[in-house]
């Protein structure tokens, strides 16, 4: 039977009544991480259980915590996506580890906006990103990253800050103009580049007419000779070549790009160099192919995504930017008098919402 719950406080504001639920919810997760290796790997939803979810009507009173648990487990549980299965080798989604589970729970006891402010989500923060700075070999000082939901919006978030240096390079401001303010923008990928990569192009304003696809060489890598091709030729028809994007792992072959001859490339361009390492930069701990990422320290801007191969729940990503002043010129958009300066006025570290788009931000660093 369906019970409901009428009153507008939660039965779970008592804490022991919360004690129990949650070591309840708690004992639910165990026993399916443990029964999981014996289960198909995925199965199709049954019609009726779709359709059950669906079109499940609004409630019109609440229901108890013990019947929504019921229901999670009945409805929701029994039909997971696969990647928590030992032999799913589908996507690159990683398994649901237990220190991820608990860790969600207890950000959301929390649960503070990481927009910015004096508490110690952000402190973490600045650490956890310091860290995947450090364990992928990119500069701590002078740079700047931020979490966010994945390796889409990294690279949004990278090239975005890419578009700001270009403008500001060449005597406008995009931000002030638009993206039709100055010459139009080129940009640079291969075959193997993420989708996701030419979303963001087109999402900035640069369309998707004005991304270079650059073909590889047999193993999958960038053909740099051929990108050098295509940005000259392009200087030569007035357009404004501004960035390049190198991967580190391609999705569909792991293939790595010569980082260090593109970051060449860049320099010697004017070009900003994204690259994105949001499925495979972890493979630079791997000191038998640390080599293949040799130039990945010399990015512009770069992508990681910690809910892949570092196997935090989804959803985490991470960019880096060398120039952690770029990031905030980019993003920033608060009134001077609420701007903080470190060791000025009231102090602090300046909010993390000058240096991505999001406003009210989960607690992603736990
Ligand atoms: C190389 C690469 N870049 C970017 C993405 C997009 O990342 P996300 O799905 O976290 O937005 C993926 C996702 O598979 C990827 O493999």
């Amino acid at each position: 039977m369906v019970e409901t719950n009428t009153n507008w406080r939660s039965e779970l504001d008592d804490p022991e009544a919360f004690r129990a639920f949650a070591h309840e919810a708690v004992d639910l997760a165990a026993d399916y991480l443990a029964a999981l290796p014996e289960r198909p790997v995925f199965q199709r939803m049954p019609p009726q259980a779709r359709m059950n979810l669906l079109e499940a009507p609004l409630p019109e009173t609440g229901l108890t915590a013990g019947t929504l648990l019921d229901r999670f487990q009945s409805e929701v549980m029994p039909y997971p996506m696969g990647n928590g299965h030992p032999r799913f080798f589908g996507w690159v989604n990683s398994p649901p580890t237990a220190i991820g589970i608990v860790a969600e729970l207890l950000a959301a006891t929390m649960s503070p906006s990481c927009a910015g402010g004096d508490h110690a989500a952000i402190y973490l923060e600045r650490a956890t990103v310091r860290w995947l700075m450090e364990l992928m070999g990119f500069p701590t000082e002078g740079s700047m990253g931020i979490l966010v939901s994945g390796g889409s919006m990294a690279s949004l978030t990278g090239l975005a800050t890419a578009r700001q240096w270009a403008s500001h390079r060449d005597g406008w401001n995009v931000r002030d103009d638009g993206a039709c303010g100055g010459a139009q923008m080129t940009l640079y990928v291969s075959s193997e580049t993420h989708t996701t990569v030419i979303k963001a192009a087109e999402l900035l304003g640069i369309g998707n007419r004005q991304v270079r696809i650059i073909p590889t060489g047999a193993d999958f890598r960038m053909d740099v000779a051929a990108l050098e091709t295509a940005v000259i030729a392009d200087r030569n028809a007035d357009y404004r070549p501004f960035a390049v994007v190198g991967s580190a792992g391609t999705v569909a072959t792991g293939a790595i790009d010569p980082l260090d001859d593109i970051a060449d490339l860049c320099a010697d361009h004017n070009l900003w160099f994204h690259v994105d390492a949001a499925y495979g930069g972890p493979g630079v701990l791997d000191a038998r192919v640390a080599h293949l990422y040799s130039g990945m320290d010399r990015a512009d801007s770069l992508a990681i995504d910690p809910h892949k191969w570092l196997s935090v729940p989804v959803e985490c990503g991470c960019v880096f930017v060398r120039d952690g002043t770029l990031l905030r010129q980019t993003f920033s958009l608060v009134p001077p008098y609420v701007q903080v300066e470190e060791g000025k006025g009231i102090g602090g570290l300046p909010w993390y919402a000058e240096y991505g788009f999001q406003q009210s931000r989960g607690f992603r660093a736990l």
